[in-house]
């Protein structure tokens, strides 16, 4: 008679601990108000089956390990100087060649930021020091722009320094996440704002709920007028021009799809799938033959799928005291993987590079190809890693 009774107390007291969490364990428990939203993923089989066999990033060289702290983006002037890039202090830093220097900021109150030996102590003050993401110079004027995940799109003159604010807000609605931008031969910028309503620091938010406040804006610079292109979007992140101008394509994280927006012909105004990736895509990046490199974080596993499929299992699943190591570990495998998949200018597959084990290149951001190489940045390493194509 015990033994049941202890047995149902027993069970009873799990219950409530998994329900209340009061050890707050679980993924959101920062978000109390945590709700999931619909997510029409592409079909498990629609995504691309390719893999690269030989896991050829292993074969990336490492450079400036330790230097840099989460490059997300890679950009080179336009006299082929570089690279710039953004890293999580909030600086846009310069390779001369021979040393790092800095070359702007986007706060202009830097009393807590500065460097920090670890990646994650400049969490805290991300919102004061600013977080350039997207990095693009205007090749003929030679600004620079930079999306801020903080502070909006903002631009800076060949010369470095202090930023300054282009658009903080379209339509009324404030940006929360800029995230990426591109740049047309007529000066106008095509950027993503990933959420109208969390900000990066509260990304795992936006990426579980499905939430769909996402935004891809244009900003011309001669009236000074941002307007809205594309809304409802389940963080959209990367975006690029293809080489004639004709479109350009962004990512969809939540959904990993890129997508393609038209800005001339017939179909102008519109936009349509471009292609469905393995897993979540971050930039994408044209090379000058005009095909799309992007940047995926590792492939999507069933557990990741089932779990964007069917959002009240997704719910009650990251309200459990399950840590979000633990999650993760479930979520996307066991180790973290970057991978670079190369699109034709028509959406079509030609090339997978991945590593699979992530012993060398564990993330991936961006991909940008030069002279021969592909440079690789990560919001997640302390490195850029180089690798050599054939
Ligand atoms: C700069 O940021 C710090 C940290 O948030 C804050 O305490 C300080 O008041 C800010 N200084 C100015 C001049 O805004
Ligand atoms: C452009 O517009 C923004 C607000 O939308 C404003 O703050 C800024 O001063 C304007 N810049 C110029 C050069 O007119």
């Amino acid at each position: 008679m015990a033994l049941p009774v202890i047995f149902a107390a027993l069970f009873l007291l799990f219950a409530l601990y998994c329900a209340t969490d009061p050890l707050k364990h679980s993924s959101v428990s920062k978000y109390p108000d945590f709700e999931a939203y619909k997510v029409d993923l592409p079909p498990w089989s629609a995504l691309p089956k390719e893999r690269d066999g030989e896991n050829l990033l292993q074969k990336s060289q490492v450079k400036f390990l330790n230097q840099v702290q989460g490059p997300e983006s890679i950009a080179f002037d336009p006299l082929g100087r570089g690279p710039y890039t953004g890293i999580a202090d909030g600086r846009v830093i310069f390779w001369n060649g021979q040393s790092w220097t800095d070359f702007a900021y986007t706060s202009s109150n830097r009393s807590v930021c500065g460097p920090k030996p670890l990646l994650s102590s400049n969490w805290k003050y991300e919102h004061v020091c600013g977080r350039p993401l997207g990095l693009r110079f205007n090749k003929r004027t030679g600004e620079l722009y930079i999306a801020d995940a903080y502070f909006g799109l903002m631009k800076v003159g060949p010369e470095g320094g202090l930023a300054t604010s282009v658009a903080t807000e379209a339509e009324g609605v404030p940006f929360r996440f800029t995230n990426d931008l591109d740049i047309d031969n007529e000066g106008n910028v095509y950027f993503t704002d990933t959420s109208a309503k969390h900000q990066r620091r509260n990304y795992i938010q936006v990426f579980y709920s499905g939430e769909d406040s996402g935004r891809v804006l244009k900003y011309n610079p001669i009236t000074n007028k941002t307007t809205v292109l594309v809304q409802n979007l389940q963080f959209p992140n990367g975006l690029s021009m293809s080489k004639d101008n004709s479109f350009f394509v962004f990512c969809e994280g939540v959904l990993g799809r890129l997508r393609r927006y038209w800005l001339k012909g017939e179909k102008a105004g519109t936009s349509d799938v471009f292609a469905i990736l393995p897993g979540s895509p971050d930039n994408v990046r044209t090379n000058e033959k005009g095909e799309f490199w992007v940047a995926i974080h590792s492939r999507r596993t069933m557990y990741a799928h089932v779990l964007a499929s069917y959002q009240g299992l997704r719910k009650f699943l990251l309200k459990l005291p399950i840590p979000p190591k633990i999650h993760s570990i479930i979520n996307n495998g066991d180790r973290l993987f970057g991978m670079a998949m190369k699109y034709s200018p028509e959406g079509k597959l030609l090339q997978v590079l991945e590593d699979s084990e992530g012993k060398v290149v564990k993330a991936v951001s961006e991909i940008d190809e030069k002279d021969g190489k592909l440079w690789l940045g990560s919001v997640l390493m302390p490195f850029i890693a180089v690798y050599q194509l054939e």
